[in-house]
């Protein structure tokens, strides 16, 4: 099943309850909410208390994406917030078996994501644990940047592995999605298409969005 998280990195944030009311309209699935702490990388976006209000302004599910150094710190926050999916980076400095079980247990949707640099295999062990793999197609940090097209052999093996498993795994790509890259990715076998800069950059959100959906459901 094919899932639109519009990536808010790319929103007006002084206006989040219309920006988030219109992702809602035209068909969003999920909001993909990007956290970054300066540490992890090179940009700071902002925390829990803003989750928090955020919540008020949306009932879709929140997709955060911690790109941060020390995930198993930050969770409890992020879930009290109203986090629904919680996706930490292999390349942190927490134990990745118990920031897992952290999140399980408080009844949430575990992902792990890998940066370009890193082989997918690293979160081969964690799989069966795991409701989403977020393969990363730019250099996590910034909106805006160009789809690395050399990453679809990292979804295709993961694919791969999950079917050989015998699991049903989201596996979610962040990075340069748009119109013109979303086949790409969706052929190699992601299903979860994050986009910032092609949603709130285009004119017709609406069609932006239906376009992402109908060009990835032909390879599902
Ligand atoms: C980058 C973030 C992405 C980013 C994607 O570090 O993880 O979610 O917002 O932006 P676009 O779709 O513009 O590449
Ligand atoms: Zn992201």
């Amino acid at each position: 099943m094919i899932k639109i998280s519009p990536s808010i990195l790319s929103c007006d944030y002084s206006k989040m309850g219309e920006e988030f009311k219109k992702m809602k309209h035209c068909g969003a699935d999920w909001l993909h909410i990007d956290v970054m702490d300066g540490h992890f990388v090179p940009n700071i976006t902002l925390g829990a208390p803003i989750v928090k209000c955020m919540r008020k302004h949306s009932d879709l599910v929140f997709d955060v994406h911690l790109m941060i150094s020390n995930p198993l710190k930050y969770i409890p926050d992020f879930i009290r917030a109203g986090a629904d999916v919680i996706c930490f980076h292999v390349e942190s400095d927490s134990p990745v078996e118990e920031t897992i079980e952290l999140i399980r247990s408080s009844g949430k949707i575990a992902a792990l994501a890998v940066k370009p640099g890193t082989p997918v295999e690293k979160v081969f062990p964690y799989l069966d644990r795991l409701g989403m793999v977020l393969i990363m197609t730019v250099e996590p940090g910034f909106g805006g940047q160009s789809f690395m097209a050399d990453m679809m052999p990292k979804i295709t093996a993961l694919r791969r592995e999950c079917e050989r498993r015998g699991l049903d795994m989201d596996i979610q790509v962040d990075g340069g999605i748009s119109p013109e890259t979303v086949e790409t990715a969706a052929k190699a076998g992601a299903n979860v298409l994050v986009a910032g800069s092609a949603i709130f950059g285009s004119d017709d959100p609406k069609e932006t969005i239906t376009l992402l959906r109908s060009k990835a459901a032909k390879y599902f």
